[in-house]
């Protein structure tokens, strides 16, 4: 028996998908790619990037999904009725396999650090010292591959439990909670001596400091933190039923996914500058800055305990799509397969990722094309994987897609009749033309 799960309300679908978004993409990745890759000039792109592309994009993968009500590797054959172009959805399906292999070292990263700040906290113990425990952290291998597998093993726990339970009634408590302790290291943040410095170089942008690789990374960005590209976003508006607003859904989920990039950089970059902290200690950015400012805050270490908590159900809420792509395409809507699935691909996940969680300290010296293990795994899944298939899905929407379908699907009322214009000409104009321009200047270079 073939049985489809789908979403309880619309809230649910809403704080799914936002949940998917929302992540370590908006939280530990874009602050130290900003860092990176030219500061304020970065995030106006990213942001240009997110509402003209990443947008229109999250609308295709909506408009595929619910209309075919299938899973990513069949979409696109029964909009059609041509199979060559499911392709598009295999492309994805192996990105997100990708992805998730070095998502979910980070993943193990929050983990770790939960258990060593709940531990500090119980013993009354712990250091100051925290770019010294960062890096002790990440470069010891039991550590790192426990916390990889834990994380992973309890995504792949949510996700062969079924797509609804659970993911829907934490969202409604954790997203708030997320949201209020965001404000609070705020004000602590910005309200150290000599965070000023800190709040202009977020926010002034200096576009002598873009080039044409930051330009990529910003478009890289702007897909792997909204979750487009792979058909994650298609794969959770297959659960959803007809009488639901893409459009307003995916408003809330872009709108939701900005303000959590901006209170991200606003937590940490007045922090930078008064802690006198280099901006551009990458990865582990987030990770040595941030206790600091809890340290500053009465009871800041129970305080951080429970951020860690926050941002760790960010994250896996991201994880539990990520995999649920690769599920929904291996049961092909089978229910009954599903377990067998979530354990397969949790194992192959973990094998595929072990590459990627050594890269802070056993493979760290062994180095190649874009750096370490770790470092080409994400330059290749971000600024080459997910731009191609965004490019997929906007000449597919554009060209392939009957348009019927489309505003069937899109315009539910009057109003939206300009803004379906307008998506149709992004999709099939602007679209691919900037994809393109981007992507093939550094190839030329
Ligand atoms: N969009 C997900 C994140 O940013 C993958 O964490």
């Amino acid at each position: 028996m073939t049985t489809r799960a789908s979403w309880n309300s619309k809230l649910g679908f809403i704080l799914a998908s936002a949940g998917s978004a929302i992540g370590l993409g908006a939280i530990w990745k874009f602050p130290y790619v900003m860092a990176a890759n030219g500061g304020a000039a970065f995030l106006l792109v990213f942001l240009i990037f997110t509402l003209l592309i990443g947008f229109p994009l999250l609308l295709s993968e909506f408009v595929i999904g619910r209309h075919s009500q299938t899973h990513s590797t069949q979409a696109f054959s029964t909009v059609t009725g041509k199979k060559i172009y499911n392709s598009i959805g295999h492309l994805g399906n192996i990105g997100v396999f990708l992805l998730l292999s070095f998502y979910s070292v980070i993943g193990g990263w929050i983990l770790l650090y939960f258990v060593h700040t709940l531990y500090a906290l119980l013993t009354g113990t712990g250091t100051k010292q925290y770019d010294e425990l960062f890096n002790t952290m990440i470069s010891q291998p039991i550590y790192v591959l426990t916390g990889q597998f834990v994380f992973i093993a309890l995504t792949a726990l949510i996700v062969a439990a079924g797509i609804e339970k659970g993911i829907e009634r934490a969202s409604k408590v954790m997203m708030p909670l997320l949201f209020i302790f965001f404000m609070i290291v705020i004000i602590r943040s910005v309200s150290l001596e000599g965070s000023m410095a800190g709040i202009i170089y977020f926010l002034k942008p200096d576009f002598k400091s873009l080039n044409q690789e930051s330009i990529l990374f910003a478009l890289g960005q702007s897909f792997f933190s909204l979750s487009v590209g792979f058909g994650g976003m298609l794969t959770y508006a297959s659960y959803l039923k007809k009488d639901n607003d893409l459009v307003q859904s995916g408003v809330s989920i872009v709108g939701l996914n900005i303000m959590v990039t901006l209170l991200a950089g606003l937590a940490i970059f007045p922090a930078t500058a008064a802690l006198h902290i280099d901006n551009t200690e990458g990865p582990g950015l987030l990770f040595v800055v941030l206790p600091h400012v809890f340290d500053q805050l009465p009871f800041g270490q129970l305080f951080y305990l429970v951020f860690l908590l926050l941002f760790f159900f960010a994250t896996i809420t991201s994880s539990i799509n990520l995999l649920e792509i690769n599920v929904a395409n291996a049961t092909r809507g089978n229910e009954t397969k599903r377990q067998r699935a979530v354990v397969l691909i949790a194992v192959l996940l973990f094998i595929v990722g072990i590459p990627s969680a050594l890269s802070f300290g056993l493979l760290a010296e062994t180095k190649f094309l874009a750096g370490t293990f770790f470092d080409n795994m994400d330059y290749l899944v971000s600024n080459i994987l997910l731009p191609i298939g965004a490019l997929a899905f906007s000449l597919f929407t554009g060209y392939v897609l009957d348009k019927r379908i489309a505003a069937d699907e899109i315009i539910i009322s009057r109003r939206y009749v300009g803004l379906f214009k307008i998506w149709i000409i992004l999709l099939k104009y602007i679209i691919p033309v900037v994809i393109i321009i981007v992507m093939g200047s550094l190839l030329i270079k």
